[in-house]
């Protein structure tokens, strides 16, 4: 139990650590070190190591892991560069469950998957993504388990799945579908170690506690990355033909999330510090079952398994809400009944202000089989014996939709008035892309799906196109140095204004104008405040440790600075979008709008503080093979 409650309390609260630094600190192979003399007089002497690989993977979750296997199965030279441990990335917290119409409890298809996702995404997800995932997803489950992974099983012996929200037999006309794939509720963890054994069978190189800060462009052209080793404070430039972005989401920007405190929406800002768009960056996910105070998840399987939400009367309200999919309605539909019943004055507690899932009906060898895991947190985080009372609840930030626009194949792409740019040598995969299989509402237990089916298909891509033969990538003299130069200008900060100061007001101004409702006033005044934060942070900002071994203190501000463009895009993003889809509900347009609305919004901004420009792209509603399955012409979104 106390090494659970520390594990919690590392996923939760984000402690980093040296932990097996030393053990793992990469040989670094190929590199060529230099001192680079910094421009800035109150540091000199920054230590510049370059590297050269085939491939560099950012981030080592599940999407990052998967893509690197990959490559490196292929026989590419592949870095992975990852700001924590692996199996320490948020992947690790995924409890419910993956996505896969396997049939082993019902019989099924992965078109009504396909059909499932779409109207999970009220009509914005690209319909060609979501073909190219449903049909992967069984390969997928079965790659995963010939890995290892340790699936729960049925009595026959086949992988167990259980029931979650959104997920229909027959086009939503044949009852709830049992398609989500399971380790008990830690199935995220099962996944996240099993790929990483991969990865080390495999042979990828890691970098381990290196925090990436830039892409590497040359003349539109992705050549790498820089980073820093957060251990010795040396400074890299990493080369190669092709990096992919997996860096995870930025749900950090808010308040309460059920996001580790690292979900920091790196990748994205890699990527608008380059120029490129973010896409849908207003659809963030409200999960449901956030615990109350603590916004530790509670996964959705628990309603899977047959628990059920309540209001103080006792009354299972979502029979109001959602007549047929009821307590497995899709997320944003539970979460906003949530809402409206605390508002209505129907919350639970003394101050009326959260929700009751009950489970203790459930028979204990449920709860001790398949949701071991939550049983602990709840005892945990809520002091609550689920076998007796309800868990007190609250939707919590938990996902976010938007992110960097790519292709099915893991592309990167830039959009200018002449359409669609693919990025040569720059993928994207996982909550940091926006490929866009969830539109603007995600449904539970595709993120785990998403991300192997997308760090697989980066690694696809890169390996055919990858010839032996062609052309080294350019590795300029002078290219990624102001990325050092930044680090330095942080370190001679003379303000007073500390970056966790900033980083609790732009949570809170999140938490509170961009959450589950929203409103033009609610969004502007945010958008507002955010502008107020960007201007203390370039004008006032104080980083107190001066020194670059391990400086926590300047990692965070770091992660502010990717925090903050994350935070002020989805606020443009939502302020734009005058109608309600998804996750996006607008109070004063509560209507969807698909004739002004049926499309991707994008936005830019370069450097914190930089105006937001705000523009849109066409919904792809072309499946990638008709005589496959079809694709879904939009309809009313009912549960
Ligand atoms: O509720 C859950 O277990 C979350 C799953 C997901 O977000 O995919």
């Amino acid at each position: 139990m106390r090494m659970l409650a520390a594990t919690l309390w590392r996923q939760n609260f984000g402690a980093r650590s040296s932990f097996l630094r030393s053990t793992f600190t990469p040989r670094l192979r190929h590199e060529k070190r230099r001192t680079y003399a910094t421009s800035n007089p109150e540091v000199a002497g920054l230590r510049v190591i370059d590297h050269h690989y085939d491939a560099i993977v950012v981030g080592a979750g599940g999407a990052g892991l998967r893509a690197a296997v990959g490559l490196t199965e292929a026989g590419l030279k592949t870095a992975c560069v990852s700001k924590l441990f692996p199996t320490r990335s948020h992947t690790v917290a995924a409890q419910g469950g993956i996505n896969a119409a396997l049939g082993n409890m019902t019989e099924d298809d992965w078109r009504w998957h396909f059909y499932d996702t779409i109207k999970g995404s009220d009509w914005l997800g690209d319909q060609d993504s979501i073909q190219y995932m449903c049909r992967s997803a069984v390969p997928a489950i079965i790659e995963l388990e010939h890995y290892g992974m340790p699936f729960s099983r049925t009595s026959s012996g086949q992988i167990y799945q259980r029931a979650l929200g959104g997920q229909s037999l027959k086009y939503g006309k044949g009852g709830q579908a049992y398609r989500t794939a399971c380790a008990a509720d830690r199935t995220g963890h099962a996944m996240l170690h099993t790929l990483y054994g991969q990865s080390l069978k495999s042979g990828v190189n890691f970098f381990i506690e290196y925090f990436a800060m830039d892409l590497l462009m040359q003349e539109g052209r992705c050549v790498g990355i820089t980073a820093l080793s957060m251990e010795d404070g040396t400074c890299h430039r990493m080369f190669a033909r092709n990096t992919v972005l997996a860096t995870g989401g930025y749900g950090r920007a808010y308040f309460s999330a059920t996001s580790a405190h690292t979900s920091t929406g790196d990748g994205n800002a890699m990527a608008a510090r380059a120029g490129l768009p973010l896409q849908d960056m207003e659809f963030v996910q409200f999960h449901p079952s956030g615990i109350y105070g603590a916004g530790v998840l509670i996964t959705e399987g628990a309603r899977g398994e047959g628990g059920y939400l309540i209001n103080s009367h006792g009354e299972r309200f979502m029979e109001r809400y959602a007549p047929t999919a009821k307590d497995l309605a899709s997320r944003d539909v539970v979460s906003r009944s949530m809402n409206l019943e605390i508002l209505q004055g129907r919350g639970c507690g003394p101050s009326a202000d959260h929700i009751h899932l009950q489970l203790s009906h459930l028979p204990k060898e449920i709860i001790e089989e398949r949701l071991p895991g939550i049983a602990e947190t709840a005892a945990i985080f809520a002091g609550i014996d689920v076998t007796r009372e309800p868990i007190p609840v609250l939707p919590t930030v938990h996902y976010c939709m938007g992110g960097i626009p790519t292709n099915w194949k893991g592309q990167v792409l830039d959009v200018t008035e002449e359409g669609d740019r693919v990025v040569d040598g720059l993928y994207a995969a996982g909550e940091a892309a926006c490929v866009s299989v969830h539109g603007a509402n995600r449904l539970g237990a595709n993120s785990l799906l998403d991300i192997v089916v997308f760090g697989r298909a980066c690694a696809l891509h890169i390996a055919e196109n990858h010839a032996p033969s062609a052309p080294q990538h350019p590795s300029p003299p002078d290219i990624g140095l102001e990325s050092f130069d930044h680090l330095t200008s942080l370190l001679s900060t003379t303000g007073k204004t500390h970056t966790s100061t900033l980083r609790d007001k732009m949570q809170r101004t999140m938490q509170s104008s961009t959450a589950v409702f929203r409103t033009h006033d609610s969004l502007s005044s945010g958008y507002n405040e955010l502008s107020t934060i960007q201007y203390t942070f370039s004008q006032d900002l104080q980083v107190i440790d001066k020194s670059l071994i391990w400086n926590s203190d300047l990692v965070e501000t770091l992660e502010m600075r990717n925090l903050l463009t994350n935070a002020v895009q989805t606020s443009k993003a939502a302020l734009q979008r005058t109608e309600s889809r998804g996750s996006h509900a607008r109070d004063d347009f509560k209507e969807r709008d698909d004739r002004t609305w049926m499309k991707h919004s994008l936005t830019w901004q370069r450097d914190v503080g930089e105006d937001v420009r705000w523009g849109t792209r066409a919904v792809q509603m072309q499946t990638l093979d008709e005589s496959e399955c079809k694709s879904v012409p939009p309809m009313k979104r009912s549960y």
